[in-house]
């Protein structure tokens, strides 16, 4: 009865309808389905924070307005987070912003510097928002090709000179959803030097950097000399803390990127939720257990799911990083296909490459969100299936 706007087109989905109406079929004849899809954390935060949260529904002026920027309690103890793990010196009051959520950030971050016809550099494959944010603000999404033969690094030296010409805003995501690569500060550099060259601003979405393996540690942009000059990066409770529902992350770096968000911020949701706040300050006073305990339980299901995988003779490498794996499908089978045909005879819901791009093809994403031994049984199962 109501037409909707034209840019709800950006929302199609329709990879995602096809895979539930295959599991939904599976289910009603009572055959199982394990859901490797969506990257929603099963495992809990840290055992403290539903304590703090509950104590802070005390605390006078609990239920107030909050500042659009953050408390200047929490904006503490990020820039204290961030000196402690990463050397990063950030001033708590101009260059932390509270969002609710990273998504929030992307969001909101093309509208308020994109204007019609500005090109936005992204990866492909990339995560979603990325673009739906350019096209929200009338901008134009130039796709950088992320090549496992390039270790999954952007190359910046084949953009051509027009569109850099109308590049404003570079967004990058590492360690990566979905392809799980790492940068090196060496790439960074880069980054750092071409931004300058080019007058674009960086926004680095950091939202994997503490679930890394193996002893790796993932650097933070920040840590790049000039870094701050150009750009910002974005951090998330979601998966550092295994808390997601209580949308909780925030933006570092450039002060007047940063105000600029922020200006927008205020117009449209103001600042997030002191109890949430204040649980946030208390994760990061006591990050470092919870962080090691975190990611040693993804590094034992990233070797649980894949050793039987290697075993079977299929080409993965390990991730040093994320809670993904991003698979080449066997035989060059295309990836919406193959992850249709391993759901209908396994169960296991996986996402085709392609829902994150074009470079996706060729490619399924696992997200590491069951325990230890269903993932174990699920790379069993995949062996035997590519034997069929
Ligand atoms: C790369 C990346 N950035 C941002 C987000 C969203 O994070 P948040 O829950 O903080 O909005 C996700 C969530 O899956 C993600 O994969």
């Amino acid at each position: 009865m109501f037409s909707e706007a034209k840019r709800m087109e950006l929302f199609s989905g329709a990879v995602f309808y096809e895979m539930t109406e295959i599991a939904k079929t599976r289910k009603s004849v009572g055959k199982p389905v394990i859901d490797l899809g969506i990257g929603s954390p099963d495992m809990p935060p840290p055992a403290m924070l539903p304590e703090v949260l509950k104590n802070a529904l005390d605390e006078p002026g609990v239920f107030g307005y909050q500042r659009t920027e953050g408390t200047e309690a929490f904006k503490q103890e990020i820039s204290a987070f961030l000196h402690r793990r990463y050397q990063v010196s950030v001033s708590p009051e101009e260059e932390v912003l509270v969002t609710i959520g990273a998504q929030d950030a992307l969001a909101h971050l093309t509208l308020a510097f994109i204007n019609p016809g500005d090109v936005v550099l992204i990866p492909d494959p990339g995560y979603p928002i990325y673009e739906v944010a350019v096209h929200l603000a009338g901008g134009i999404p130039y796709f950088l090709p992320l090549k496992e033969e390039n270790e999954f690094l952007p190359d910046f030296k084949i953009i051509p000179h027009d569109v850099l010409k109308k590049a404003k805003m570079l967004v990058l995501n590492f360690p990566s959803n979905p392809t799980s690569a790492v940068a090196t500060p060496e790439f960074f550099s880069e980054v750092v030097e071409f931004a300058k060259q080019h007058r674009m601003m960086v926004i680095h979405d950091a939202a994997y950097i503490e679930l890394v393996f193996d002893g790796y540690q993932a650097p933070s942009f920040l840590q790049t000399p000039g870094a701050i000059d150009v750009g910002i990066e974005l951090h998330s409770f979601s998966k550092t803390f295994n808390f997601a529902g209580p949308r909780l992350a925030f933006a570092a770096g450039n002060r007047q990127i940063l105000n600029t968000l922020g200006k927008l911020k205020s117009q449209i949701d103001y600042g997030v939720f002191s109890a949430i706040q204040s649980a946030g300050a208390k994760a990061l006073k006591n990050a470092e257990d919870f962080i090691e305990m975190n990611r040693l339980e993804y590094q034992f299901r990233r070797d649980a799911l894949l050793s039987p995988i290697i075993e079977s003779g299929w080409s993965v490498k390990k991730p040093l990083s994320t809670m993904f794996v991003w698979l080449k499908t066997p035989k060059n089978i295309e990836s919406k296909q193959f992850a249709k045909n391993l759901l209908q005879e396994t169960g296991i819901i996986t996402v085709p490459g392609t829902g994150f791009g074009k470079e996706g093809e060729g490619y399924i994403r696992i997200a590491l969100v069951q325990p230890v031994d269903v993932l174990n049984q699920v790379g069993k199962s995949m062996a035997n299936f590519i034997l069929l």
